[in-house]
């Protein structure tokens, strides 16, 4: 699995999927998540709230696959990640578990590239050094997934995520 960290904007990428980092009822927001929505189109709303009509809200730690629409890539993987409310609610475990279900969701459905932004280190106020750790683990070593996808780009928005990343995949 090859891995690239460049920072930019995540809705200009071509990888076969892009991640958002979404809320529960995937009803568009701000940061990342009102970027992709915006460059997606309405249709991205349409199928997003027939989603959460069908099987409900998506729990924190859980992600859900639409398709990419205006976007260069063909799917957007739906991530919830955690609030950080102190660091003793579960929030690095819930934030792990959003990359292990991205993988597992990517390998699922064939996808060989994915493009991931730094899920819960804006409005929901994760700390990015404990983030980038917690991604860094993880990636440098999926373990039992041993996925099919090939190539993973890490697209940091701010230059604070960007060197956290390339510091800590060095
Ligand atoms: N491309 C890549 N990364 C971006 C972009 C972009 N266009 N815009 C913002 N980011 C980065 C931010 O700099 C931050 O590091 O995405 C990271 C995650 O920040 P948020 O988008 O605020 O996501 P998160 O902290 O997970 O909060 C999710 O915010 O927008 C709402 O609906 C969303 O309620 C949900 C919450």
């Amino acid at each position: 699995m090859k891995i690239d960290i460049i920072q930019g904007d995540i809705t200009h990428e071509k990888t076969d999927a892009i991640v958002n980092a979404a809320n529960p009822a995937l009803a568009g927001g701000g940061g990342v998540d009102g970027a992709i929505h915006r460059a997606a189109g309405y249709d991205l709303y349409e199928e997003c709230r027939q989603i959460v009509h069908k099987t409900g809200e998506c729990k924190p730690g859980f992600a859900v696959l639409t398709k990419g629409y205006n976007l260069l890539c063909r799917y957007i993987i739906h991530a919830v990640g955690p609030v950080w409310r102190g660091g003793n609610n579960g929030e690095e475990e819930i934030l792990l578990n959003c990359y292990r279900n991205i993988l597992a969701l990517a390998i699922e459905t064939g996808i060989k590239s994915i493009a991931i932004p730094n899920i819960s280190t804006g409005i929901y106020g994760f700390p990015k050094k404990k983030a980038a750790n917690i991604v860094g683990t993880y990636f440098k070593n999926p373990a039992e997934e041993q996925p099919s996808v090939e190539y993973i780009r890490f697209v940091c928005f701010d230059e604070e995520n960007y060197l956290l990343y390339k510091n800590e995949f060095a």
